[in-house]
């Protein structure tokens, strides 16, 4: 994402900030890391040796692509491949490609809230893959995805990779997919990369990483508080948190507060209270398994075609057919 908020922006920043800050217990969004910096951070999580999420589904989408195509293209037919939170389109290159060299008649259309994000991914892939047809669609997932309903009833494949999913919670999760499948028709295929449950130290490691990045893209937010709503939060008296619950499935991140403080933020014009060893929930990871994967899909009117694992079966790319 690229920093240029509207004053709208910031104002829906700024009171979910109070919001969060005031709850008991303390939270704030996940959603918000992704500034410049966030996004940046997030590119060096990618490259992690702790963090197995993006290796292994640039393995299963390498190994697979054949068997993918043969899944989600409808017989002779053009679609419509969209993407939910393209990012810089690593993985999905890999798909592109091969659909390109297989002279597959598609378009591929990344939705993102960024007009400029959208256009630093155009660049980045039109060097590589000038054959490309690329539609961006700017704007929220389902308003982007509705209004495309109006004007294109071309077949549609849905990508949503990463585990970008697992940053909602069970009923997010099924709000999301219900939404979804109501903007389908049937023989519109889903492609969403889960996370699976595995090796609790694996995955706690994953979000605790021994360098150190994972704890600054969880402070970056409160960098961003600090910058954009004119907030005093000092870094140095706040300590990254991550457990992992292996029945729940939840990893979860916190700032715990090294002391007790006053923080306070401007732009709300008040000041926020933490106690010693109080703490703020950053984040939650979903961990999956194959069962409640299926219960997901049938639950939201799709069928599952197949699903698709690198070889350690530590992550899954499910492929969904609405119905
Ligand atoms: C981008 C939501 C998939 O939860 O694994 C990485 C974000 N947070 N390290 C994830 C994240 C901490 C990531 N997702």
């Amino acid at each position: 994402m690229i920093d240029q908020l509207t004053e709208k922006d910031i104002d829906v920043f700024a009171s979910d900030v109070e919001k969060g800050l005031s709850a008991k217990p303390k939270y704030l969004s996940s959603k918000y890391f992704y500034d410049s910096t966030g996004d940046d951070l997030f590119r060096e999580i990618m490259k992690l040796p702790e963090y197995y999420l993006t290796k292994c589904e640039y393995e299963i989408l390498t190994t697979n692509r054949q068997k993918i195509l043969g899944i989600i293209k409808p017989k002779d037919q053009e679609f419509d491949l969209i993407e939910f939170g393209a990012g810089d389109g690593f993985k999905t290159k890999v798909l592109l490609k091969y659909f390109l060299a297989k002279e597959v008649d598609f378009k591929y259309m990344p939705i993102d809230i960024s007009e400029n994000a959208l256009e630093i991914l155009r660049s980045g892939l039109i060097k590589t893959l000038p054959d490309l047809k690329y539609k961006p669609l700017q704007g929220e997932y389902f308003s982007a995805l509705e209004s495309l309903n109006k004007i294109d009833s071309c077949n549609k494949v849905i990508l949503f990779l990463g585990s970008n999913i697992g940053n909602f919670s069970w009923t997010e999760a099924n709000g999301f997919l219900s939404r979804l499948s109501d903007l389908l028709n049937n023989g519109d295929k889903v492609i969403i990369g889960f996370d699976l449950k595995k090796d609790p130290e694996v995955i706690r490691k994953a979000y605790d990483d021994s360098s150190g990045v994972t704890r600054a893209f969880n402070l970056n937010l409160l960098t961003r508080i600090n910058n954009e709503l004119d907030g005093n939060f000092d870094l140095t008296n706040f300590k990254h948190y991550a457990t992992y619950n292996p029945q729940s499935g939840e990893a979860r991140s916190f700032l715990v507060s090294k002391k007790k403080q006053d923080v306070r933020i401007g732009k709300l014009d008040r000041s926020f209270h933490f106690d010693l060893w109080e703490s703020i929930y950053m984040e939650v990871s979903q961990k999956y398994d194959v069962e409640t994967i299926n219960e997901l899909a049938i639950g939201n009117g799709f069928r599952v075609l197949d699903n698709l694992f690198d070889c350690k079966h530590y992550f899954v790319n499910s492929v969904w057919e609405k119905e």
